[in-house]
């Protein structure tokens, strides 16, 4: 059996596995919509940039699991983020190089990537000890910079087209303590190409290096449509597979799968998953880990 199908099955076998600990709510809403983004500041001026996150707003989109699923969804991110975890700072961290840099990914759109990247990142930023950058890749359809009202300002685009803006200068803090957003970026006629470019490759090593207490969340552009991503799943140290519980064709997941590195670390989350039960439950099931071995 060849590692994809190994890992299908064991995704398989995880949609029989419902029964999870229910915990307290992580986070409640707070706060106010962000004031709106000022297009004439230069770079310089934006140094030490600040957003507030309205989590209100991100509940009203759907962004949270609905008010019962979430204490159960709140459990499920506690599982999943230990083994990245680990393989970022742990007992494995050694074996996996840019082990801090996580690509959360998926065939295709509206499977739940930056669902899973916001809820994740929240539930990282929890720990004592780490901080979190989440940074949105999608930049052609980039729904998460929307959301947080980051459309103006400058962000990954500009990092990787334009040499006078450094990280620094577009790197957002965030009313959320621990967490910080890098916006996708102001549009470009290249924006995907801009993914696969070396300079791509040197931002993602900063990143990776800059902060040694620094876990980055790539919210990912769609693997099946965007070539580009593959090559950033290259560049990262771990990928979290988004599969939409249903919907995602196991074909789908079959090529995705394949057009990553074996040898990178792989986590597939079953996403979606609605358990028996009473009414909806909207799960986040962690399905399969770390490199397959031989
Ligand atoms: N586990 C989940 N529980 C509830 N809603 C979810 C879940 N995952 C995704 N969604 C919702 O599904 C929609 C698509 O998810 P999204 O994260 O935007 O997908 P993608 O980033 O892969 O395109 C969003 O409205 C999101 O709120
Ligand atoms: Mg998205």
């Amino acid at each position: 059996m060849s590692s994809i199908e190994r890992m299908v099955e064991k995704l398989k076998l995880s949609t029989s596995n419902g029964g999870v600990q229910r915990k307290a709510v992580e986070r409640k809403p707070v706060g106010k919509t962000p004031s709106s983004a000022s297009p004439g500041r230069t770079a310089k001026q934006r140094e030490a940039g600040f957003t507030h996150i309205d989590m209100g707003k991100l509940e009203n989109f759907g962004f949270f699991a609905p008010p019962q699923d979430r204490a159960k969804l709140a459990e499920e991110y506690r599982r999943i983020k230990r083994p990245l975890l680990s393989n970022a700072f742990g007992k494995t961290a050694d074996a996996v190089e840019l082990g801090n840099v996580i690509m959360v990914a998926s065939a295709m759109s509206g499977e739940g990537k930056t669902f899973n990247t916001i809820n994740l990142a929240l539930s990282m930023a929890n720990e004592m000890d780490i901080t979190v950058l989440v940074v949105d890749l999608d930049v052609l359809n980039p729904a998460l910079t929307r959301l947080l009202e980051l459309d103006e300002k400058l962000g990954l685009t500009d990092v990787l087209s334009d040499p006078d803006v450094e990280l620094a200068d577009v790197i957002l803090s965030t009313n959320v303590p621990k967490l910080k957003i890098l916006p996708a970026g102001r549009r470009h006629t290249q924006a995907n190409e801009l993914l696969a470019s070396d300079q791509m490759q040197r931002v993602t090593h900063e990143l990776s290096t800059r902060y040694p207490d620094r876990i980055v969340i790539f919210d990912a552009p769609p693997l099946l449509l965007t070539s580009e991503a593959n090559v950033v799943a290259g560049l990262v140290g771990q990928v979290l597979l988004i599969v939409e519980a249903g919907e995602t064709p196991q074909n789908a997941v079959k090529e995705a799968v394949a057009l990553l590195d074996e040898r990178k670390v792989i986590g597939i989350v079953l996403n979606k998953y609605k358990g028996s039960g009473n009414g909806p439950q909207y799960g986040s099931y962690y399905a399969a880990y770390g490199e397959e071995q031989g």
